[in-house]
């Protein structure tokens, strides 16, 4: 007997990237941002730890969101904050897509879209990327209650353009999801979408260029009526004081961003040729991470080995990807360490 509905007795839970419990790990495993977060941030989460906390938090986040709405040209009623942007992908499921709905993504994608389609027993149709700069067809689905786009994607840091977003959005039925969560790293954003799609939902993340991945902060862009719809399946205080204050001290020193942000890009073009003189088929990435195929050794071997060592990437052992490895751009020692480990497995593949 179980105590559970069909689909969630059926469904794996989603797996997240490991987070060791011991030290000494170089981790480039969960595109977190290596540098710290702003010190501005620091200091307003400071001066948030008074007895207020005794007090629940603002519902609706109303300072981020005015903030917000100031920072990215848009209005107040068209920003929602999420306890992370993976809080608000759950509640765009929980708002639109019901038992037996279609929901559609390209793939390989981020698998956190597959498995909250599982938690609300909705169809999924993973449609597979042919060239990663385009969109496939067949995203084009009749009834679709939700389509995933990450852009850039992820696992593969690969971006297609806003005008194949902008036709994707006039075609698909239901609400179009553009997940910018690594979009701070790309040499451009799809925030126009707003300016003409009334079912275009823009999400960004806190986690990776504002370095705030363990206060969980995210936003989403939308039209009024769609915001208004996810706010009432929205958990009721999903952000806490804590996290309000940080994300404002955060969007107040956008500069502090774009100079980490700036430091990672330029680490990520020397991995990049660094991978590819190893003799790995490196893709272009506009993102903090880059994929990769290595065929021989065979990429789970690398991946052990180097963990082995110490250096944790990502290996995803998903059909058709189990030849790519994903690495974080780390700081530039950092990767530096990961390139001699790298070099040494595979002379060493090379010799047996
Ligand atoms: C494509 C994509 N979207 C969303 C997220 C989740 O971000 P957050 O930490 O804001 O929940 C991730 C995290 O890795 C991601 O890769």
């Amino acid at each position: 007997m179980s105590y559970f509905r069909p689909n969630i007795e059926a469904m794996q839970g989603y797996q997240p990237g490991e987070q060791p419990r011991e030290q000494g790990f170089i981790k480039l495993n969960t595109n977190e941002n290596p540098y710290p977060p702003s010190p501005r941030v620091l200091d307003a989460l400071r001066a948030a730890l008074t007895e207020d906390l005794r007090k629940y938090p603002d519902p609706l986040s109303q300072g981020v969101r005015e903030k917000a709405a100031e920072v990215y040209g848009l209005r107040p009623d068209q920003v929602i904050v999420g306890n992370g942007s993976d809080d608000l992908l759950a509640m765009v499921c929980r708002a639109s897509a019901g038992e037996g709905d279609l929901i559609v993504q390209p793939r390989p994608t981020y698998t956190l879209y597959e498995t909250l389609a599982r938690i609300q027993g909705a169809r999924l149709l993973s449609v597979p990327f042919e060239d990663f700069a385009r969109l496939p067809n067949g995203l084009v689905q009749k009834g679709a209650k939700v389509t995933f786009v990450s852009n850039p994607n992820s696992p593969t840091g690969t971006v297609v353009t806003t005008e194949s977003l902008s036709e994707l959005a006039d075609r698909v039925d239901g609400i179009l999801v553009v997940d910018e969560a690594y979009v701070d790293f790309a040499d451009f954003h799809s925030l126009s979408l707003l300016d003409r799609h009334d079912n275009v939902l823009v999400l960004r993340s806190f986690s990776k260029s504002f370095s705030l991945a363990g206060l969980r902060i995210g936003l989403g862009f939308g039209y009024p009526a769609l915001i208004d719809g996810l706010l009432k399946v929205k958990d009721s205080y999903n952000l806490t004081r804590l996290s309000q204050a940080a994300a404002l001290a955060a969007l107040g020193d956008l500069n502090y961003m774009r100079e980490m942000v700036a430091r990672v890009r330029a680490t990520r073009e020397d991995l990049s040729v660094s991978l590819a003189r190893l003799g790995l088929e490196v893709y272009a990435s506009q993102s903090n991470f880059l994929w990769a195929r290595c065929l021989r050794p065979p990429a789970r071997r690398v991946y052990e080995e180097l963990k082995r060592r110490k250096i944790l990437i990502r290996y995803f052992n998903h059909p058709g990807l189990q030849d790519c490895l994903r690495i974080t751009v780390g700081t530039p020692e950092e990767i530096e360490a990961l390139v001699r480990e790298l070099r040494s497995i595979l002379e060493e593949a090379a010799m047996s």
